[in-house]
């Protein structure tokens, strides 16, 4: 049967250091605050100038993913890239990717998931292997938040949690009768949720013209968030879709090698973690340093977990969950070969 396995992984995040004590300095919060609401003590932005989109750091996570795996370019059969701020308004990020990896007729596909991206993202990969569509593919979450939330009082539930970055890995179809690769997923979507986390502007529903001046001075092209209802439903989902995931893949968290969640939140993962009853060194967080990269913070932290040798090198069996805008969750179980 041909499964999916990984290949490599990469990622990126830019030099450009920002603290909570930076942040007090554009609004009013405190680094207190910030630590103990989230568990965040930096994040990453991009550089003031230069023009850098989520293609850009999308292409140096992808630029590692693709050395690990030997592979060139050329060799991929498609590009699936995840982000909820895109270079442009379209097209999308992918074929930005596409043409600065110096690819001329490769397909590139854009999912709008947002921190659930790259849950998505793996699962499609998973599908288009299976299918015999593709054999490699160069699956990418990368976000450029930085340069689209609001650098005011009035923003700094969202500006504090947000961090620029970008994860990437190269997925591979291998025949084989092996209990390897995607062991189980679920995947799920609640559109009634979907303005508790939204940037609404510009948008094709409002009419005679879909961005003006007014909407502007609103500050409706920032991020708004019902922090606390999507608090809520992280802290119910994450446990519930997880336990699906054990119970279709026949296993027990036990058996899980490393969790790793997205990385919305320190104190959202904590409850998840005791509800689980995941022991430490089982867990994986990063948000202390990075900030909530949305679709960048799973391939991410799966780089970092892979580097710092926290799994065993062959057959580990890892744990990914998260929870995001639209409202989307998910879970899924890999395996290494
Ligand atoms: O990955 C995308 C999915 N997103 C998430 O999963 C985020 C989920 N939500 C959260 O992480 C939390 O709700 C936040 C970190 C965003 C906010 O924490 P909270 O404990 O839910 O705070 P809150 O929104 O209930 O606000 C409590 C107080 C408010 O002041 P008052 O009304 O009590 O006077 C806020 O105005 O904290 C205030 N506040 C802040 N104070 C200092 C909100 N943001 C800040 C801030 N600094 N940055």
């Amino acid at each position: 049967m041909t499964k999916m396995v990984i290949k490599g992984t990469g990622r990126y995040l830019p030099e450009r250091v920002v603290t909570n004590d930076d942040l007090t300095k554009i609004m009013d919060t405190t680094d207190e605050w910030i630590q103990q609401r989230t568990g965040i003590e930096e994040r990453r932005w991009v550089p003031e100038e230069g023009n850098v989109g989520a293609s850009d750091l999308g292409l140096e996570a992808s630029k590692i993913a693709l050395s690990r795996a030997g592979w060139e370019p050329k060799d991929l059969d498609l590009i699936i890239f995840g982000t909820l701020s895109p270079d442009l308004f379209f097209p999308g990020s992918g074929c930005l990717l596409q043409s600065k990896l110096g690819l001329k007729s490769t397909p590139a596909l854009d999912i709008r998931q947002q921190c659930t991206g790259f849950l998505y993202g793996m699962e499609i990969a998973d599908a288009y292997i299976k299918s015999g569509y593709a054999s490699r593919i160069l699956l990418v979450g990368a976000e450029v938040h930085s340069t689209g939330i609001e650098m005011a009082t009035r923003g700094r539930d969202v500006t504090v949690i947000f961090g620029d970055g970008a994860g990437a890995v190269c997925l591979e179809g291998v025949e084989t009768d092996e209990n390897v690769g995607v062991l189980a997923t679920s995947l799920h979507a609640q559109g009634d949720h979907a303005e508790a986390l939204m940037v609404e502007i510009p948008a094709s529903r409002i009419s005679p013209t879909r961005v003006t001046h007014e909407h502007l001075d609103e500050g409706r092209q920032w991020p708004k968030m019902d922090g606390r209802n999507i608090f809520k439903l992280a802290v119910k989902r994450l446990p519930e879709v997880s336990q699906t995931v054990l119970d279709k893949a026949g296993l027990t968290i036990d058996d899980i090698d490393m969790v790793i969640p997205h990385q919305a939140n320190l104190r959202i993962n904590q409850f998840f973690q005791k509800s689980m009853n995941i022991p430490d060194e089982k867990i994986f967080n990063n948000i202390q340093k990075y900030g909530n990269t949305t679709a960048g913070t799973i391939p991410i932290a799966l780089d970092e977990v892979i580097e710092q040798k926290l799994i065993p090198e062959e057959k580990s069996t890892l744990l990914f969950a998260g929870l995001g805008a639209g409202v989307t969750w998910g879970a899924m179980i890999f395996r290494f070969m």
